[in-house]
């Protein structure tokens, strides 16, 4: 039974005071009180009837049949409904409506219309029953509620009519401020003034800010809170709910700081900080453990002081993948233990990484512009962390510059133990490491006395110093040196070799030559490599382009001998078949490039992705081709060249970060090219 307790209506017999009385009320929009009207099923065909006679000759009735209104204006039926108060009613009927037509009837309490022409649409067919409801007022007594049909279709077939009290809407009233006692370092307890409703609060809700945090049920006023921080300062405010959903305004605030931690040892510094599995949108983390005298009981990963994900757990893992990153954006980030007095380690080293290319693919070169003039055989170009300025190698000068994005050229150093072969040898390229930031470690390959080798050199911004071979033995000749560096998505430095005129070394698992070759940092064969070497994969000729795609997918370009180059997707440990295939050729073991072109259209160096595409620059074939990769699939569709002829041999060709440009630099100034020093350039290409 839902008995509701009656609201006095106030009454005055002062005319100006039952006005205000009126404004009042109008201005705070106190809903009506709801009538106290017992829940009650009155079957139709035990009511008043007039022109209509009780049915049961369709399905899904409840009683012992219904109404079957006369076809007819004016027919109708009526119930008798007691309220103990008055206020707003539910009233509901219960109906089939088996033609296409609309039934509209007026709905009378005590001979007043209280709602006209209320619909009682189709519902399907004759044993197909719906509800209608309306909300009316009711005054205290008993009254005749009379559904009387308005058009010549008489009223549907009617089965009963539900009445009860209305829906509750009206909300608890707001809880007196709250009030904070018994504080300890991770407990408290909140109390709060009750808040009162028309039917009745089931439950206050405790909030911190916007977020629950507590519950209090069966009328108590008060929570204890727990599992808090020491320390820490708490904005609390309570919400009062009635058992429909109805929710009071929020109490006033109160800001209640729990007490003081007696653990004031932080955590120890997490261990080194890397990253692996880059996309365009996610990225994983992970370090190493800290310790605690209590225990750890978090990490936060962060960018600066900014937490961009918090770890949790007994113990909390030490790694985590980050998601939701924007594409093709730096990232900065430190990580930091917690324990449960809130007491935070020093940070962790920075990584810092840039998240793959956007998946909008597509483009065109559209336009060409000179950035920088002056070069000769410019070779390396590798972009800073910060996407500002590049640094560009120069092969046979072996100097290093800082190419900034408005086409400032600063040399800032030279790599020494540099030779050249008097042919392709010498410096040749460079990667900047993804922890430049903090570590300010810089790569290069370059021709040495012995043969080619990757040295480590640091690099502060302004100049160069140090040096550090990371790797030695790797065979030299007079051409195929190969010499191009990248960085993976998983951190690890990626290097190209060719076979030094030695083409069977290229199929040699024992030889650096011939080969993709991916290292640590500190020069180590990578983790997780396919032989436990540096061979990353083999059967390469001469290799000069190397990209990473979106996927985190290798690309790699080569030179073939008198038919083939060859764009080939990189698996680890893939056999690209050099020397028993050039191109594309059916032997056992041995992975087709993805496409090849004639040796006079391409002689192919470096490449960049811009877009999903993948961009080449010819040396022989004096041309940018472009190759756009289908999709995320591992096919490319049809090749378009670019520029044939018009700025001579094209060495290396870069994506300009955090814009859709290309950097595209020439090898004008070699034997091949007989122009003189200075005579390459630097061209910024905008794809659109
Ligand atoms: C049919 C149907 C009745 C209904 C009548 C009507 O005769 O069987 O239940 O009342 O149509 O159109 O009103
Ligand atoms: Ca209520």
């Amino acid at each position: 039974m839902h008995v509701i307790a009656a609201r006095h209506r106030h009454r005055t017999g002062v005319l100006l005071a039952a006005l205000c009385g009126l404004l009042l009320s109008l201005l705070s929009a106190s809903p009506p009180s709801r009538a106290a009207v017992a829940v009650t099923d009155h079957q139709a065909e035990a009511a008043t009837i007039s022109q209509g006679t009780v049915a049961a000759n369709h399905t899904g009735y409840t009683g012992s049949g219904f109404v079957d209104y006369t076809n007819v204006t004016g027919s109708y039926v009526e119930f008798t409904v007691s309220a103990d108060t008055a206020g707003r009613a539910s009233l509901a009927f219960r109906y089939a409506n088996g033609t296409t037509t609309d039934r509209p009837m007026d709905i009378a309490v005590g001979g007043q219309v209280v709602a006209s022409k209320v619909p009682f649409p189709p519902t399907a067919n004759w044993d197909t029953w719906a509800v209608k409801s309306i909300t009316a007022d009711l005054p205290e007594g008993t009254h005749k509620i009379r559904a009387t049909a308005t058009t010549s279709g008489g009223g549907p077939n009617l089965d009963k009519l539900t009445a009860g009290p209305a829906a509750d809407t009206q909300a608890p009233t707001r809880p007196g401020t709250p009030n904070c006692s018994a504080i300890t370092e991770n407990t408290l307890t909140l109390t709060w003034g009750a808040s009162t409703d028309d039917v009745g609060v089931v439950a206050y809700d405790v909030y911190e800010h916007g977020n629950k945090i507590g519950e209090a049920t069966g009328g108590t006023t008060t929570q204890n809170l727990t599992g808090l921080t020491p320390n820490t300062t708490y904005d609390l405010t309570v919400i009062a709910r009635d058992a429909a959903g109805n929710a009071s305004p929020a109490s006033p605030a109160v800001d209640c700081r729990t007490a003081a931690g007696s653990d004031t040892t932080p955590p120890t510094k997490p261990g080194t900080l890397a990253y692996a599995d880059v996309t365009a949108n996610s990225a994983t983390l992970d370090w190493g453990a800290a310790t605690d005298d209590k225990a750890v009981t978090a990490y936060d990963i962060r960018s600066g002081a900014t937490v961009y994900k918090t770890v949790t757990g007994t113990p909390p893992a030490t790694s985590a993948t980050l998601t939701g990153l924007a594409c093709d954006s730096p990232y900065s980030l430190n990580v930091v233990a917690r324990d449960a007095s809130g007491n935070v380690s020093p940070q962790s080293n920075t990584v810092t990484f840039t998240t793959r290319a956007c998946a909008t693919d597509g483009g065109v070169p559209s336009s060409v512009g000179t950035l920088s003039s002056g070069w000769s055989i410019p070779w390396g170009t590798y972009w800073m962390p910060d996407g500002n300025s590049a640094l560009v190698t120069e092969r046979d000068s072996f100097k290093v510059f800082k190419l900034t994005k408005d086409g400032t050229r600063t040399q800032v150093g030279s790599v020494p133990n540099a030779v050249t072969t008097d042919g392709e040898g010498g410096l040749l390229g460079v990667a900047v490491d993804p922890g430049w930031a903090t570590n300010h470690r810089v790569y290069f390959m370059h021709t040495a006395a012995e043969g080619n080798r990757i040295a480590r050199m640091t690099y502060d911004g302004s100049s160069l110093s140090g040096y550090t071979v990371l790797l030695q033995g790797i065979k030299k000749n007079r051409y195929h040196n190969g010499g191009r560096l990248a960085f993976g998505p998983d951190g690890l430095l990626y290097a190209s070799t060719g076979d030094a005129q030695t083409s069977s070394l290229a199929q040699d698992k024992n030889s650096l030559n011939g080969k993709i070759l991916r290292l640590t940092t500190d020069g180590r064969p990578a983790p997780g490599n396919p032989f436990g070497t540096y061979v990353y994969s083999l059967g390469h000729r001469n290799p000069q382009g190397l990209a990473f795609d979106r996927s985190g997918r290798l690309w790699e370009a080569e030179f073939g001998n008198s038919a083939y180059d060859e764009l080939n997707l990189i698996k680890p440990g893939a056999n690209y078949g050099w020397p028993t295939c050039e191109g594309t050729c059916s032997v056992s073991g041995m992975t087709n490039p993805k496409k090849t072109w004639p040796v006079s259209e391409a002689s192919p160096s470096g490449i960049a992705i811009v877009r999903n595409v993948i961009y080449m620059a010819a040396l022989r074939g004096e041309r940018l081709w472009r190759i756009p990769i289908n999709g995320d699939t591992e096919n490319v569709g049809s090749a378009t060249a670019y520029y044939v002829g018009t700025y001579g041999r094209l060495r290396t060709v870069t994506k300009v970060p955090g814009a859709d440009q290309l950097w595209l630099s020439t090898t004008n100034s070699d034997n091949n090219g007989g122009e003189p020093d200075g005579a390459d350039k630097v061209f910024r290409v905008n794809i659109s």
